[in-house]
């Protein structure tokens, strides 16, 4: 008889985000009249930009081509797209990154859950709580998390590093020592960041430690304030101890379209074993390529005139999150985020649970968020909205809201 990975029978309830469509479809089947406003999921809105629609176009038509057909795309992604990246989101930063250190993926979400399958099992992880689900999720897949708490909420083999009104939500040093640090700044789902200085820290804790830092910048296009790194590599040592998950999700409208990569540094290594070799190997298995079509978009977003619309539509949405954060703040709400983040992370109103407050506005103002307990513990009492909605549909929630 066939066995089953028990680590899954683990997981505690459903994906965060496919429990709240599933309370937000069953909401919409019982009240079928009421207009929901979506500021739940980190789901883009506005269409791609002019500039990626073209080249995507142009490739189309490569495709419809004998001469200029593209069939599988190189494992590791295209040179036309590792050599844009390299150039315009490390060269022009400063940071000594090369195109064959960058593994271009179909997305961050799934390149920051297949990270830890090359990291032996007896690993530690360190995550901030509250934290972008993934990291934990795949790791407790993975076997690695040790038994659920249900209580707690926690796992028993988890480092957690609450991030909380208290602290600034930034994460600190923990008293045990990780091997695996997880990193998403600027954060999801708090919004907030960390200055430069402050995550040099933590380049310099992990290389005393011997701990890999896994650094998601997903959001780092949404940077405002001068002092905030855009990539880890920014740091003096950053490569010897770090890999970055970088996303055109957020920053250019992928969610639909799939796209992301992975730098994995040549000087990062276990004893002798190079961790590019090892993360070249795992591609090259089981990863044949994002598309032609998607790569030649993502390319795009590098033109002049793709980084002046991409930057119009980050203004966008930064817009919305003004928006969110000066009326809930007028609203009598305490507000953080929403300044280097497209994400408002607000405390909930009285002594609601993030969970009370998700059904109270659904209900009430038929308006959808996330439950800041959805992404640990220490989000309890949260609740996070997003600023991807249309100006209109955000100043609308935002009216329904403050009317409550
Ligand atoms: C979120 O809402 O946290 C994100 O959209 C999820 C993701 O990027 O996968």
């Amino acid at each position: 008889m066939f066995k089953i990975n028990q680590n899954y029978q683990k997981l505690p309830g459903s994906y965060l985000f496919s429990t709240i469509a599933q309370k937000v479809s069953a909401f919409t089947a019982s009240h079928p009249d009421k207009e929901i406003i979506r500021l739940g999921i980190g789901d883009v809105t506005q269409p791609l930009a002019p500039a990626v629609i073209a080249a995507m176009h142009q490739a189309v038509d490569e495709m419809g081509n004998a001469a200029t057909f593209h069939g599988y795309a190189p494992d590791l992604g295209y040179g036309f797209l590792r050599d844009a990246i390299a150039e315009h989101d490390y060269k022009s930063r400063g940071c000594a990154v090369s195109p064959d250190e960058i593994f271009v993926s179909d997305g961050a979400k799934s390149d920051s859950a297949n990270i830890q399958e090359i990291f032996g099992q007896e690993n530690r992880i360190a995550v901030c709580d509250p934290v972008y689900p993934v990291y934990v999720d795949s790791n407790v897949m993975a076997g690695r998390t040790g038994d659920y708490d249900s209580k707690a909420e926690t796992w028993s083999n988890v480092i957690y590093m609450p991030c909380t009104m208290e602290n600034g939500f930034v994460p600190e040093f923990p008293k045990e020592t990780p091997d695996m640090v997880y990193l998403c700044l600027p954060n999801n789902p708090t919004g907030t960041t960390i200055p430069k200085a402050k995550l040099q820290e933590w380049v310099d804790y992990a290389n005393k430690v011997g701990a890999v830092i896994i650094y998601d910048a997903a959001y780092e296009a949404y940077i405002s304030e001068p002092d905030v790194a855009h990539s880890i590599y920014e740091c003096e040592g950053a490569k010897t101890c770090a890999i970055e998950l970088k996303s055109f999700s957020k920053n250019a409208g992928f969610t639909g379209v799939r796209l992301g990569y992975t730098v994995v540094p040549k000087e990062l290594k276990c004893g002798e074993v190079s961790l590019h070799q090892m993360w070249a190997r795992r591609h090259g298995t089981k990863f044949n390529g994002a598309p032609y079509i998607v790569q030649r978009a993502g390319e795009a977003t590098y033109s002049p005139e793709g980084k002046a619309q991409l930057r119009e539509q980050v203004a966008y949405y930064m817009k919305n999150a003004a928006a969110i954060k000066n009326g809930l703040k007028d609203a009598g709400y305490t507000v953080f985020g929403g300044v280097n983040a497209p994400y408002i992370w607000l405390k909930t109103p009285g002594n609601m649970t993030s969970w009370e407050f998700f059904d109270y506005l659904l209900e009430q103002a038929n308006v959808v968020g996330t439950p800041g307990s959805g992404f640990g513990p220490s989000g309890e009492g949260y609740f996070r909205l997003t600023a991807f909605g249309t100006y209109e549909n955000t100043l609308a929630a935002l009216k329904r809201i403050q009317e409550l």
